[in-house]
This record gives structure tokens, sequence and C-alpha cells, in this order.
């Protein structure tokens, strides 16, 4: 009966669900699984299989699902007000939510603009850059600047400045051209660089071309300290010093795309806090909700804010989406960054990832393993020489062992919300050890 119930959830699914970021046919050899419920650092499917959900869902769950801060917050929440457009009116959640995090950027970026997913943050940025300088008399600064390996969203802005040919080339003909700067990815450090060498080197690749474009770039946009997308590449935080110092000079604006990276993930609530620099614009999204409800944000600077105050209409920002400033996903976020602060979090995942580190070590020591790297509660690693198909494979060979695990290439990343518990810890690392030895051959 419930064995019927899956196999129907899947057959329905595949008859109706376009599902994201899938090429469809490969569910005729790769199962779907249906998803029953969530508890804690698990996920369960209709027959009462359980997965480690070591990648928080597309890196979006922080404090386990269901989790009972966050439901009563949001159920609190249901009985006030579900939904108002935030045109013309406004309310306690998104009022509160921008306070508290204009307050975590030590009021340095204390404009708040609301959307859904990262995508539209990371339109919304590059859309203010652009007219604040327009307001500024520049107009003629029209042009972004982006990394090597980038990925900042999958629509038509976001992809011009994402560096993935498998997600971009499709659709060249349609994307505004962006160009491209060399990654300060510590991988690439020669015989007897550092990483801040590299970092070093990197920072003098956008020198280079804010020279070369003469004033016409608007905005650097960069993930600061990994590059989660395209493999996990990790950089110093004097990369982000030094761009940081050479925007000022040639009048650029530095938009951090902290959607991945943001809400604690890197071992700091912000990833730049670790480099002691402030963007001109910071883009938030996916754990700010605790990975209940689509919430992104950008966080501006006053000089820009006030770049579009006037009696104008047209200097205004007229952007908005449907669900801008939802209540719902801001109370979310305000349950979350109660969690942050009374649970201290960021120094309990200091203790969490020198347990998660430790019990990793026989893989950062594997022979067939490259980089192990760590930064905060992320943690990646390249398999050397793995046969073709190696991340499908891997994937498949996890869920077999109780794992969600999804590689991109062949880098296996782990991405675990910050509640797994020692026992948990070992299953995660005893287990992905195990998979990664299954899935190295075809
Ligand atoms: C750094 C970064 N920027 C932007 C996005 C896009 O966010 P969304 O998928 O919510 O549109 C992602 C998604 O993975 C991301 O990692």
């Amino acid at each position: 009966m419930e064995a019927n119930r899956q196999t129907d959830w899947v057959a329905r699914s595949l008859r109706s669900v376009w599902h994201p970021c899938t090429q469809m046919q490969h569910h005729e050899s790769t199962p779907l699984i249906p998803v029953s419920h969530g508890r804690g650092a698990w996920l369960y499917d209709h027959q009462g299989n359980r997965y480690l959900d070591a990648i928080s869902s597309w890196w979006v769950n922080l404090f386990g699902h269901a989790n009972p801060r966050i439901n009563a917050a949001l159920r609190e929440q249901l009985d006030m007000l579900e939904h108002a457009m935030l045109a013309g009116f406004t309310h306690e959640p998104v009022i509160q939510l921008s306070e508290r995090l204009s307050d975590l950027t030590s009021n340095t970026l204390g404009h708040a603009f609301y959307a859904s997913d990262g995508a539209s943050a990371v339109e919304i940025a590059l859309k203010m850059s652009f007219h604040a300088w327009r307001n500024g008399g520049k107009a003629d600064k029209q042009e972004f600047l982006c990394l090597k390996g980038s990925y900042h969203g999958e629509t038509i802005g976001a992809l011009a400045v994402t560096d993935v040919a498998l997600f971009k080339d499709a659709y060249g003909p349609l994307l505004r051209a962006a160009q491209t700067v060399m990654s300060p990815d510590a991988r690439q450090a020669e015989e007897g660089e550092t990483a801040q060498d590299v970092a070093r080197r990197a920072a003098a690749d956008v020198e280079r071309a804010f020279q070369q474009a003469e004033g016409r770039i608007a905005a650097i946009i960069i993930e600061p300290l990994v590059q989660c997308a395209t493999g996990f590449a990790m950089h110093d935080p004097l990369y982000l010093q030094l761009v940081r110092a050479l925007c000022d000079r040639y009048q650029v604006h530095m938009i951090l795309d902290e959607i991945a990276v943001g809400c604690g993930r890197t071992g700091t609530f912000f990833a730049c806090e670790q480099a002691g620099i402030w963007p001109d614009f910071l883009c938030l999204s996916k754990g700010i909700s605790g990975g209940y409800l689509p919430l992104s944000i950008v966080l501006s600077r006053e000089e820009i804010y006030q770049a579009f105050y006037s009696e104008d209409v047209t200097r205004g920002f007229l952007h908005s989406h449907s669900y801008t400033g939802n209540p719902l996903a801001c109370r979310a976020a305000l349950a979350t960054l109660d969690i942050f602060a009374e649970d201290h979090v960021l120094e309990a995942n200091r203790a969490r990832a020198a347990r998660i580190t430790a019990a990793l070590a026989p893989l950062a020591q594997h022979e067939r393993t490259a980089h192990f790297r760590q930064r905060g509660m992320i943690w990646a690693f390249d398999a050397i020489d793995a046969a073709p198909g190696f991340s499908r494979r891997f994937f498949a060979n996890a869920t077999r062992q109780e794992l969600l695990l999804r590689p991109i290439g062949s880098t296996v990343y782990l991405m675990p919300p910050y509640i797994l518990n020692d026992e948990e810890i070992g299953i995660l690392a005893q287990r992905t050890l195990a998979v990664f030895e299954q899935s190295l051959a075809g």
C-alpha cells in the first residue's frame, strides 16, 4: 500500500511537474524521491526511508526541517497577517527584519529591498547599481564585471553575470555581455604561492579591467569567500579587501552575493565580515528564512538610497514583485535570527565544524582526494580521476546509504544544517567515505 503510494507519487510527478535543473529524461534511469515529511536533519519518503539532508535542501535549511520554533512563529503570524502589498503599506515583520539586518551590518547597509528568490535579488542589485549611477549623472556606467566560475542565478540578468557554460550557452543570444575576471580560487596557487598571493593576482586582474573600461563599469559582483555552485572554489578574505579598495578608487559599486554564503554559513553571519569590509549592495536569500519560504533581500548603503530619493518619480526605484516583503517569510526570518541569538549559533558552529572536520579526516587524507577544504559549515574536496558520470553515480549511491548529497562534477561537498549531533556527524562522515569509494569507478 505504502509502496504503491510511493510509485504513484513518482509517476504523477513525472507526468505533471517539470523539475528544476533537470534533464527530465534522466528520470527514466534515476528514481525521483517523493518526500513525505521532514524532521530535523532528515527527510523521509512514503516508505519510511530516510535521507540525511547533508546539503540543506539546496543550501537553504539552517535549523532542521519542521523546526518547532520557526513553526510556532509561522503559526502565530498566520493568524495575524498572511500577506499585504508593500507599496503604500508596511507591517511589523518587514520593519523588524529590516532593522535587525541593518543592526547586523553596524547600520552600514541600512536600507532593505525585498524580493523572493536569490536571482531576483541579483537583478535588483544590478538594476539599482546602474540606476544609482544614472541618477548621479553617470549614465555611461553600464557594464558589469563578474568572476570566472561565478554563479548568480538563472534569470536573464543574473545569468548574464554567471559564468557557467552549461546554464548559459543556450541563452547566449538573449544575454547582455558581462566581462569576466580571474577567480581568486586558492586552488590555482602555483608552486610557492599562498592563497593570499592568488588573491593579489586576482585583484590585479580586477584593476586591469577597471582601467581598460575607462569608467564604464557600474559594479563588480562577487560571491564572497566561496564560489559555491561552480565547485566550491574558496578564496582568501584579502581578495575582498583589495577589491573593496579598488572599487573606492575607481568608483565602481561592489555587489556581494551572500545568497549561498550568508547567514553563518562561512563562520560569520555575513561572509564579508571576515574581510572587515562592507559592500555597496549585499544580496541575501536561501538561509535567511531558515529554509522555509522564498525570501530575498538587497541591503544597501545610505548613499545609494539617497541617489533615488527625489520628487521625481522616475528617479525612484520602480521595481516590485507581488510578494515583496511577505509577512510570513519575514516572520520565519525573524525566528531564524532569534535562534542565532538565543543559541549562540556562530559559536556553537565553530565547535560543531571542528567535530565534522575531525570525522572527515579519512576523506581528507584519502589517496583519491584533492584540495580538501573547509570554511565554516562548508566542506568540499575534489575526486581524483573519477570515471565519467561520477556525480550522478554518487547521488544514487548516497541515497541508498540514507544520504542526500549531490556532487558538482567531481567535487563532493557537504553543507549540512547547523544541528547535526555526534551520531549524525558519524553517519555523515562514514557513509560519505563509503559512497565516495563506491562511486569513483564507472
Ligand atoms: C551565489 C548564488 N547566487 C544566486 C543564486 C540564485 O538563487 P535562487 O536559486 O534562489 O534564484 C544562488 C543559488 O544557488 C547562489 O548560490
